[in-house]
């Protein structure tokens, strides 16, 4: 029986008061997710309990239990204090997949400062433009990404504090100072910030079609929502262990890598190495992992070595498995049950949105391909895009909506309410995707309904990509797109039209590559480079993306004044 019993049930009765009684959030005036991610667990008669096994690519393993999760987040809480950080001070974490990235995350939240995690693989520009935008206090960070952070400082004034947790003091430069997590005296009483509900919590940066990244504010109350999608939809039990394979650069190594299984009281593994076949199945095999939360693209990736590698391994330990980021193809649905004897469960849900908000469930039969019905508590539909009311016809395509209120919903894009105010239309959040219903209320998503370009589950927005090619002295206009990758589902391709003077040659595309490499993200690099005469554009002098996309996928133009007049 799972977790959540009937979905119909669950759907018509559920309202998000049952999910804070059960968590007893506002227990004694507190509302710390810190509080509910650790003290709340050993309270509760956890403490000896696993909370983290953690596993470097070398191999090595570190294990944390509960109580050892109280204490370490305390104990970085009171450094912060300490080093004059304050309620509401953003404070970056730019780190590996070490266990101070997690614990430290809870003792951030503990103090009251606003946690905004960055991918470790970020390039200065990616770190810059997100530090600079949230006015970032405090970084904290390994001595291995200590150069980008040093390159960019001094553009920073209100950085004020770099602290390194693998480095001695004797190494650091001023404004530097070394943290020692399990070297430091341990602190074992903490006054937690009781915190409000709607205090801000996490800042995660994710990327438009234009302008800067924004950074999806969110506030405390958000864990009514990720402990119940934890427990329903990924059906978390006490007993499990759980493998949650995304980085906390990312929303889903927040939502469901650090506070759904923290707060469920779950024992989490972590893998702090990148992606390998037999490497993940050995992972499993060895921490007998029982529910495991991954992407598409890494399901693909194991799809393409093939059934035989996955009968090498015990990995009879899993009991339920689900998805995120990009679509889930049905022939990946299928080959999962062969491959694991169970499926894998479609999850959708967004930066934004904060936890899961259309999914499968356990219990609720999947339809390979769809994304699954509205969690309870969430009314989802799609709209027509030009008048944004609801579709009542089955099969429709239109855009994504949901209805505000929920508790994990982004409260602002920080510094930056035009851009919130206009996802809202008619009462609706608009999601910025498309799909269409069918006659059971499944989902069944189309695409994305802007030029981001969805690579390997992540968002990389094209004007980042440009803006770093046209710095380029080479360069007079640039485009960046998604083209169709058997795995990766998208990678980039840029567009570039050269200036006068400067001829297309192997040397020269080498030399733009090298100039980006350093701006941006891996994952934003361009797989592939065109050199054109010149780039298609609105009348109003809009790059015409969707043009260059649509002949890349060989889709069907389709009417070109529309686009004109953009
Ligand atoms: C975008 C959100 C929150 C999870 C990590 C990504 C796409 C997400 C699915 C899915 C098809 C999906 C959408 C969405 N997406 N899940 N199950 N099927 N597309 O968070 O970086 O904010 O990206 O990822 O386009 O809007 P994100």
């Amino acid at each position: 029986m799972s977790n959540i019993g009937s979905y119909e049930e669950k759907y018509t009765s559920f309202h998000w008061k049952q999910a804070e009684d059960e968590l007893q959030y506002g227990k004694n005036g507190m509302y710390n997710i810190g509080y509910y991610c650790s003290d709340y667990l050993c309270e509760k008669g956890f403490g000896n309990k696993q909370a983290l096994i953690w596993e470097g690519f070398t191999g090595e393993v570190k294990n944390f239990t509960y109580d050892d999760l109280r204490i370490f987040s305390n104990t970085i809480a009171k450094f912060l204090q300490d080093n004059e950080v304050n309620v509401g001070d953003r404070v970056c974490l730019f780190m590996d997949k070490i266990p101070e990235l997690y614990i430290g995350f809870i003792g951030i939240l503990k103090m009251g400062g606003i946690a905004q995690p960055l991918f470790s693989a970020f390039g200065e520009e990616a770190l810059f433009t997100r530090l600079d935008d949230a006015k970032t206090k405090v970084i904290i960070t390994q001595k291995k990404h200590l150069g980008k952070v040093r390159r960019i400082k001094d553009k920073l004034p209100g950085l004020t504090k770099i602290i390194v947790v693998d480095a001695d003091q004797s190494s650091l430069q001023t404004n530097e100072i070394h943290f020692w997590m399990e070297k430091t005296e341990q602190v074992d009483n903490f006054d937690i910030v009781k915190a409000d509900p709607e205090m801000p919590s996490v800042l995660h940066y994710t990327s438009g079609t234009t302008g800067k990244p924004k950074g999806a504010q969110h506030v405390h109350a958000s864990i009514i929502a990720q402990y119940i999608t934890s427990k329903w939809v990924l059906d978390l039990r006490l007993d499990d262990v759980y493998w949650c394979t995304a980085d906390p650069g990312w929303v889903t190594g927040t939502s469901y890598g650090i506070i759904g299984p923290w707060v469920c009281g779950v024992t989490q593994v972590i893998l702090d190495a990148g992606f390998g076949t037999e490497k993940w199945y050995a992972f499993i095999q060895k921490n007998k992992v029982t529910m495991w939360y991954s992407a598409p693209t890494a399901i693909r990736m194991l799809m393409k070595e093939g059934l035989d590698v996955v009968k090498k391994y015990d990995l009879s330990s899993l009991r339920h498995l689900a998805s995120v980021g990009e679509p889930l193809n049905a022939e990946a649905v299928i080959w999962s049950e062969k491959a694991f004897g169970r499926p894998f469960y479609d999850t959708y849900w967004q930066t934004e949105t904060g936890a899961i908000v259309i999914t499968n469930f356990p219990g609720l039969k999947i339809k390979p391909g769809s994304m699954g019905k509205p969690f309870p508590g969430i009314t989802a539909t799609v709209l027509n895009p030009k008048t944004f009311e609801p579709i009542t016809t089955a099969g429709t395509v239109g855009l994504i909506a949901l209805k505000p209120g929920w508790p994990s919903m982004m409260r602002a894009y920080w510094d930056n309410k035009e851009t919130y105010d206009s996802k809202f239309k008619n009462g609706w959040y608009v999601c910025g995707d498309r799909s269409s219903i069918d006659d059971d209320g499944y989902f069944w998503f189309v695409g994305r309904d802007d030029d981001v370009i969805n690579t390997a589950g992540h968002l990389v927005g094209p004007f980042e990509i440009e803006s770093a090619l046209i710095e380029h002295e080479a360069v007079a206009e640039a485009a960046a797109i998604g083209k169709p990758d058997p795995v990766n589902m998208e990678v980039v391709k840029a567009f570039i039209a050269l200036k006068p003077g400067f001829e297309k040659n192997d040397d020269l595309e080498l030399g733009i590559i090298n100039f980006i490499r350093k701006r941006l993200s891996p994952l934003a690099m361009p797989q592939e480079v065109e050199f054109v005469p010149s780039l298609p554009k609105t009348r109003s002098g809009k790059i015409m993306r969707r043009l260059l996309r649509a002949q890349e996928w060989g889709e069907e133009i389709g009417d070109i004044s529309t686009l004109e007049n953009d």
